[in-house]
């Protein structure tokens, strides 16, 4: 996988189908030759460029004919002569220079990968995988870099991350510590910048710019990924489509803020760069500390968007999401909140859920509410004990009446927050991240406790646990409601206080191995006001994620279909809910909402006890529609054949890995009169195979299926869906 002409050295890493070179230049630089298609080391080592130009400041033995301004560069740092955006910038307190020149110094090969201190990150068995460390150094400072290549045989990806140590005799203070930036020839000017960007309730919309001279970028400040921006950015071939086109994209897997840029220089060389957002962050090492970057995920596609899709949905699958659920079937769960909201006690959640367990639903989710004295949204985060008022008997009660029902019970957490109202801040009025001397902001009536702090994490773990040790929960849904602000730690001195958000994070982490490792058994569903927090940090703990506050079948459709450009449907939780729509007031059909939610991991969001025998029987139908396809759901490729950002009518299709069964699912969102008969052409089927469409007598060859296409019933009213099921027939 990993090819390295050692006389120079330059380094040849080969994934499936993908190539990625760099070499050390004769002035001791590491710079980018070539990623895209697969090609021969041979053929890569004339690409290398270096040149002067005009304004680009030389090293002094290069008079005019060399300059880092524009040669590409695999980890550039600021202060000498790169005038571009830097992947790092070191403060050094003792003379005020913020200047290190990262000349090469060695390399090492590892085989598989190693694990990152203390962040999530992708694994794999040494037979899989090879990583190439290669370490550059700052002869005047001792600030080392170690550049970690992770190569993955069977996946067009390499994953990259960077550990910085400080290796001299004084302090140093990092302001920026980006994870990768890969420079491209001015070729890929005429790329794309494609962006997943939205607000809460209207995550992810696929947003796609020309680039342009200068800077394009996304970021969060706000100390999580965000509703805002996905920390995933793209450079895609001008008209790039879903089928056609090449992409190359980059996902952190990290949590909290970041920023994702892509700088085009003069010469139309685009610089793209993905890590921690240098905005209001620093990191005191001193002699002998090191720092870790988050992992980044770089994937290639030859063939577009839809292509990039489903290698990102398989390679996590298999090196990020934990294998003991990867693969597992998902329980159908009944979910109180747009149900009930705050207004439900035990008698109510026990009559949902017999009502459910009779129609084959197999987990109650108690959402927010069940603890302290949290009669609305103001008070209790932290007081983590069965509200006896609602729940007389408290957990052991319900766990006993639900588990007799043969379901199984899942139970909410805000974990990360504290209520003003509440005992915990009573006892500890200074836990929360807090500025002394400003009263803080509340968000939803509630602060943002110090993860960073290890009594705050024990405290609230405690509790957790304890809950945990003497109910037979199995299910947690991890939500978390507000953003940072007044950035601050009661526990860090002043010149550590811009480390605050980041150690918060990797709290965050600590706590997450911690709970995952004392209770495996636990399925835990992040959730951040819906989609805030959709990244594949939180994937690495939590294998699937509430995609978004709003449950409409209709806003679902962007929603979910701008999730999947990254991360697999199996990971996005989509329930039914009751209409109208409580975040948009739209009526859409019972069919409809079911067919958009059996995409993704599946469940209801309603009161049962309050539908029609008719609805009833259909939720009986669509659990058991999710039970069959439930492996197809987990384990196949998907195939975006419309797109919601574009037409009127969206389209997916989930291909078994073999071909041998395939799901479609259509929704049209306005319906119109007097429209001409048209059909769907299917992708990603085996034209030689021959299937029959579940339920009928109707079979047809892969290649019609795919050339020729499904016929789309003439549409008779708005939000008709429809949902085909296709099996290869044997022989
Ligand atoms: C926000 C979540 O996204 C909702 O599903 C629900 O759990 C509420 N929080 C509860 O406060």
């Amino acid at each position: 996988m990993i090819e390295i002409n050692t006389t120079k050295p330059a380094f040849y890493l080969h994934a499936a189908n993908t190539t990625y070179a760099f070499e050390v230049t004769s002035e001791g630089d590491l710079a980018h030759l070539y990623w895209g298609p697969r090609l021969h080391s041979q053929d890569v080592s004339h690409l290398g460029r270096v040149r002067g130009r005009a304004f680009s400041p030389n090293p002094q033995n290069c008079h005019d004919t060399y300059t880092l301004d524009s040669l590409p560069l695999e980890y550039s740092a600021y202060g000498t002569s790169d005038f571009r955006s830097p992947a790092v910038e070191v403060f050094q307190p003792r003379d005020g220079s913020r200047i290190v020149e990262l000349k090469y110094t060695s390399h090492r090969l590892i085989p598989g990968k190693p694990k990152l201190d203390g962040l999530p990150s992708t694994f794999t068995s040494e037979s899989e995988a090879e990583t190439l460390a290669v370490t550059l150094r700052d002869a005047k400072t001792g600030f080392e870099v170690e550049l970690l290549y992770t190569v993955f045989e069977k996946h067009p990806v390499i994953t990259r991350t960077a550990r910085l140590t400080n290796q001299g005799s004084d302090p140093l203070q990092l302001r920026r510590a980006l994870s990768c930036s890969v420079d491209f020839t001015p070729e890929y000017s005429g790329y794309s910048f494609l962006q997943l960007s939205g607000a809460w309730t209207q995550e992810r919309n696929l947003i796609v710019s020309p680039l342009r001279p200068g800077m394009q970028s996304v970021e969060s400040r706000r100390g999580a990924s965000s509703h805002q921006h996905n920390p995933f950015v793209a450079l895609t071939e001008f008209g790039a489509s879903e089928e056609r086109g090449r992409v190359y994209g980059m996902n952190l897997i990290y949590s909290g803020g970041f920023l994702g840029a892509a700088e085009v220089d003069i010469d139309g060389q685009p610089r793209l760069q993905i890590g921690v957002n240098p905005f209001d962050f620093g990191w005191l090492l001193n002699p002998g500390e090191s720092f870790q970057t988050p992992e980044a995920v770089l994937v290639f596609s030859a063939e577009g968007l839809g292509e990039m899709s489903r290698s990102m949905h398989r390679f996590y699958r298999k090196h990020l999401i934990n294998p003991r659920w990867a693969d597992r079937p998902r329980p159908v769960v009944i979910n109180n909140w747009e149900a009930t909201y705050f207004n439900f006690n035990t008698d109510k959640l026990c009559a949902i859920a017999e009502q459910a367990s009779k129609v084959g639903i197999e987990m109650l989710v108690v959402d927010d509410g069940w603890f302290g004295h949290r009669m609305d949204d103001k008070s209790s985060l932290g007081d983590w004990t069965p509200d006896l008022k609602r729940l007389p008997g408290g957990l052991e009660e319900l766990g006993r009446r639900i588990t007799g029902m043969g379901m199984q019970l899942g139970l909410w957490f805000e974990p990360e927050m504290i209520s003003p109202d509440s005992d915990l801040f009573r006892q500890h009025p200074d836990w929360h991240l807090r500025v002394p001397g400003r009263p803080g902001m509340l968000g939803r009536s509630q602060f943002v406790l110090d993860f960073s702090r290890p009594e705050v994490r024990e405290e609230i773990y405690r509790q957790m646990a304890t809950i945990l040790r003497s109910t037979p929960i199995t299910f947690v849904k991890w939500d978390m409601n507000r953003h940072m602000t007044e950035i601050g730690s009661s526990a860090l001195p002043p010149e550590r206080q811009f480390e605050t958000a980041h150690r918060y994070i990797l709290g965050l982490y600590e706590f997450l191995e911690r709970f995952t490792t004392e209770f495996p058994h636990v399925l835990i569903e992040s959730c951040s006001g819906g989609g805030g927090r959709f990244d594949p940090g939180m994937l690495y703990y939590t294998p699937q994620i509430w995609t978004s506050d709003n449950s409409d079948a209709i806003s679902r459709l962007k929603i979910q279909h701008g999730t999947s450009l990254v991360y697999p449907f199996s990971t996005l939780s989509a329930h039914v809910s009751a209409v109208p729509n409580c975040a948009v007031g739209r009526t859409t059909p019972f069919t409809t909402r079911g067919h958009v939610a059996l995409t993704g991991a599946f469940g209801y969001e309603l009161d049962l006890t309050e539908c029609t025998p008719e609805e009833i029987e259909e939720v009986r139908t669509q659990v058991a529609a999710y039970k069959t396809h439930s492996k197809l759901l987990l384990e196949g490729d998907l195939y975006r054949l419309r797109s919601p950002f574009e037409s009127n009518e969206t389209a997916w299709m989930m291909v078994a890995p073999d071909r041998s069964e395939a799901l479609v699912t259509y929704v049209l969102v306005l319906s119109a009169c007097n429209t001409p008969n048209r059909n769907l052409p299917l992708r990603g089927l085996d034209p030689a195979k021959r299937y029959r469409l579940a339920g009928t007598e109707r079979v047809y060859s892969g290649k019609t299926l795919m050339y020729g296409g499904v016929e789309i019933p003439i549409p008779d009213r708005d939000f008709r869906s429809y949902q085909w099921h296709f099996i290869a027939e044997q022989g």
